[in-house]
């Protein structure tokens, strides 16, 4: 497809041949990010080391995104995302415009096809906080300006990025970290198990019967891991799992859009809170992460969340530089 006033937008990653002509870098410019998976571990490699840089000498991308304008559509509640993607955007040159979408879903007044043929005559970027995660993917593929994921009911690849960021600047690289995930196998967890799968890491995810991630997610992750000496393991038993572990990771046991089955879902998910005992059997140097917002003393502790171990709001922080590598990327931005 032509490109418009704003560049141009290769929707899939580049064919093999066109692919080894570029760096890494290069083949981000003008793609969408649905999937944490869309990303070649090279590619991968390639947003982490950017936002480093941009995290350690700001001032050197402040006009990276010159005039460059975002929009985003947020279906539910956000703190973290939304304002990391506006005060990253804004520190970087450009601007964002917000449209809360919370009272009545994308696509209800006119078809997801017609926004974005509509938008991407506007704007140089648009983020998608949904239920579905098909409007992401529909969205994506009308629009010719890049999408990405800012959560869908099945990823949070965003979330993903700025978890990995932090575990590097904590343990460098992260091949054969030992990385578990105790609780609801969601979009969060999705998307850290393919991040993991990408890195060469070894994922566990230890949750309730029924409750783990989406089998084909696990697959698809396992596909990745057999190219790149990760692992990826499924459990029920959150203490085996929990034996040695580098990182430790929870997230709400109930998550946006399935508020109906929290009374429900409390006890099943009490085996698998994150409490010092289970620390405890992490290894002594392990970190405690978490996507945010908490429900503190349900999945996690009060000792846990808030001592030594927690890095949480460095990883709230990392949401903002990784974001900003990967619009600068995607937007072809120059230091
Ligand atoms: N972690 C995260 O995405 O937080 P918000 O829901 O506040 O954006
Ligand atoms: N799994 C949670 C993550 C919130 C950032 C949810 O989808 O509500």
């Amino acid at each position: 497809m032509a490109g418009n006033a704003y560049g141009w937008k290769n929707n899939t990653p580049p064919e093999a041949a066109v692919s080894a002509l570029l760096s890494p870098a290069e083949s981000l410019a003008g793609r969408d990010l649905c999937s944490i998976a869309d990303l070649s571990a090279a590619e991968m490699a390639a947003i982490l080391e950017l936002a480093h840089d941009i995290k350690a000498k700001p001032k050197e991308y402040r006009y990276s995104l010159d005039a460059k304008q975002m929009v985003m559509f947020f279906e539910k509640a956000s703190l973290r995302t939304r304002l990391t993607f506006e005060a990253g955007i804004n520190t970087m040159g450009g601007s964002a415009i917000f449209v809360d979408q919370t009272q009545s879903p994308l696509g209800e007044r006119e078809s997801l096809a017609d926004i974005a043929r509509n938008l991407e005559r506007w704007v140089s970027l648009i983020v998608l906080r949904t239920y579905a995660h098909e409007t992401i993917t529909e969205m994506a593929e009308h629009a010719r300006v890049p999408v990405i994921n800012a959560l869908s009911d099945q990823e949070h690849p965003c979330q993903a990025l700025a978890d990995f960021m932090t575990l590097e600047e904590r343990f460098g690289n992260l091949r054969g970290l030992k990385f578990v995930y105790v609780g609801d196998g969601n979009n969060v967890c999705h998307s850290l198990m393919l991040t993991a799968a990408l890195l060469g890491a070894h994922f566990t995810a230890a949750s309730p019967k029924g409750y783990g991630p989406k089998p084909e997610l696990a697959a698809q992750a396992r596909r990745i891991a057999e190219q790149t000496a990760a692992s990826v393991t499924l459990t029920q038993d959150a203490a085996a799992a929990a034996t040695g572990a580098d990182a430790i990771y929870t997230d709400v046991c109930t998550s946006m859009g399935f508020e109906h089955e929290a009374t429900k879902r409390a006890p099943i998910f009490k085996p698998y809170q994150v409490n010092e005992a289970l620390m405890a059997r992490a290894a002594t140097h392990a970190v405690f992460l978490h996507c945010l917002p908490a429900h503190r003393n349900a999945e996690v502790t009060d000792a846990v969340f808030d001592g030594p171990q927690s890095m949480v709001f460095e990883q709230a922080e990392n949401r903002m530089h990784a974001q900003k590598a990967l619009m600068a990327l995607l937007l072809g931005g120059r230091r």
